[in-house]
Formats: structure tokens, C-alpha cells, sequence
């Protein structure tokens, strides 16, 4: 197994009795994007809730850097480096904008978010403010902009796109992909496919391995560039 990569194979979850991913393998490595598509309601997010430990796995063997996480609660997955921004509930809305970046980090000098804040001047400009008073694409920049700034070893997205404008896209892509090549790995669910930069949606832009899911079970899994626009278009259409 490589060193730094979160390996699962044939997970199990969902909720009470009813089981919503079956049968879900993949590998998200340091250094990779590996993109988890599919369309609504197929299970995307309950996958990522069980990686990041927030939905027990009901089967299956989770691995990172070779140590079994299966059991391991979501706290202690951060602590080892996995971070994991949620679709929903994403930012404290009775706390600023700059306590919600500061929140966990005991050291509040450095740089850590100065990329981010550069490329999104809007939430600089609102540090003071109360996160509630965020539209929702704004929020998800926040998510975003905090998950980024922790600096983990994985760091895993939930539709980190949702709601927000074409030129914020692109600047989270090209975020995504400077810490991809200081070695940091992601894995980012997404759906929305609207063309953004050169002809290439946000998805197209960071991802190296794909995971399509369809009705819980994955239906592709492999190198992005292999699976194709078109592909990858029939397989979110509804
Ligand atoms: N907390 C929950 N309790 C019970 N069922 C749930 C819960 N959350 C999701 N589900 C169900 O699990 C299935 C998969 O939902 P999930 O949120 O994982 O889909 P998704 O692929 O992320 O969809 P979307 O693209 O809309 O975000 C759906 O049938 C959904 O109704
Ligand atoms: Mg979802």
C-alpha cells in the first residue's frame, strides 16, 4: 500500500436499517484529487460522512497510511490528517468569518489562509462579520477557505462549488491544485458540470481518478481522463 493514501474497499453505510452505499472500493492518495460523481441522491454524501467518520460503516475496511480507521472516531480522523468539509451546516453563523477560520487552530499568526483570502477578497473584507449573514455560496467559501487552511494531508469536500460564482470556481480550482502539488491530497464530490475555465468544469480542472456512483454502488472507478466528458455527462444526467 502507499504510504499516505486512504484506502477503503467494499464499504457498507446508510442510516438505521436502511443501507445506501454497498459495495464502494477506491483509493484517494497525497498529491491527487480523486473526484466522487453521481447524481442527486445516489449516496455521495453519505460516503463521505462515513470516510470522515461521522456515519458508523456497516461493512468494509477503511486504511490510511496502512493504520484500520474503521473504527476510529471523526476526531481522531482529523487529528491524523483527514479533514472533511460537509455539504450542509458548514460555518457557525454566531461567529465571525475570522473565528470560524481560527476556530481550531491554537496558533492564529501565519499564513495559512493568505492564498485564499487574496483570491477571495469578499470574505477578507467581512473578517468582523457574523458568518450567518453569509449568502450560501459565500459560506461555502468559508468551508472551503477553512478546510484549505488546515493544511491536512487529506482533505475531503462535499460540493464545495454549490452556489457559488464562475470566477470563485475557478480561483478555488486553482487553490485546489497549488496544494496538490505541495503534496496534498483531496477527495471532492461534485455535480455540477457548467464549463468554467477553457472549457472545463471545476471537477475537470482538479480531478486525477474518478468514483461514479448509481444508486449506491459504484458504476466507474479509475483515471478521470479515461472516463470522458461524455461519459462522464450521461452518467449525471436525470
Ligand atoms: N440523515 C439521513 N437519514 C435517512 N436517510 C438519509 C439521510 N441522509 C440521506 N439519506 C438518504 O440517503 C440517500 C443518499 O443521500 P446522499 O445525501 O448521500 O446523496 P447525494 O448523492 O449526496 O445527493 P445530493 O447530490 O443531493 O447531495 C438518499 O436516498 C437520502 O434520502
Ligand atoms: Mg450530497
Amino acid at each position: 500500500m502507499s504510504a499516505a493514501a486512504l484506502r477503503f474497499t467494499d464499504l457498507r453505510c446508510g442510516y438505521g436499517d436502511t443501507v445506501v452505499v454497498r459495495g464502494v472500493g477506491g483509493l484517494a492518495q497525497t498529491g491527487r484529487v480523486l473526484g466522487v460523481v453521481g447524481r442527486n441522491g445516489v449516496g455521495k454524501s453519505t460516503l463521505l460522512k462515513a470516510l470522515a467518520g461521522f456515519l458508523p460503516l456497516l461493512g468494509g475496511q477503511l486504511h490510511w497510511q496502512g493504520q484500520d480507521l474503521t473504527r476510529v472516531p471523526a476526531h481522531a480522523r482529523l487529528q491524523a490528517g483527514i479533514a472533511y468539509a460537509p455539504q450542509e451546516n458548514v460555518v457557525f453563523g454566531e461567529l465571525s468569518v475570522a473565528e470560524n477560520l481560527w476556530l481550531h487552530l491554537p496558533d492564529r499568526r501565519g499564513a495559512r489562509y493568505a492564498a485564499a483570502l487574496a483570491a477571495f477578497p469578499r470574505l477578507e473584507e467581512r473578517l468582523r462579520q457574523r458568518a450567518g449573514l453569509l449568502s450560501g455560496g459565500e459560506r461555502k467559501l468559508l468551508s472551503f477557505t477553512r478546510t484549505l487552511g488546515l493544511q491536512a494531508p487529506l482533505s475531503m469536500l462535499d460540493e464545495p462549488t454549490e452556489g457559488v460564482q464562475p470566477e470563485n470556481i475557478d480561483r478555488m480550482a486553482a487553490l485546489v491544485n497549488a496544494a496538490k502539488a505541495a503534496g496534498r491530497g483531496f477527495v471532492v464530490v461534485e455535480q455540477n458540470l457548467a464549463f468554467i475555465e477553457q472549457n472545463l468544469a471545476f471537477i475537470e480542472q482538479i480531478a486525477d481518478e474518478v468514483l461514479v456512483l448509481d444508486h449506491g454502488a459504484c458504476v466507474f472507478a479509475g483515471d478521470f481522463a479515461a472516463l470522458g466528458r461524455q461519459a462522464l455527462e450521461r452518467h449525471l444526467q436525470v
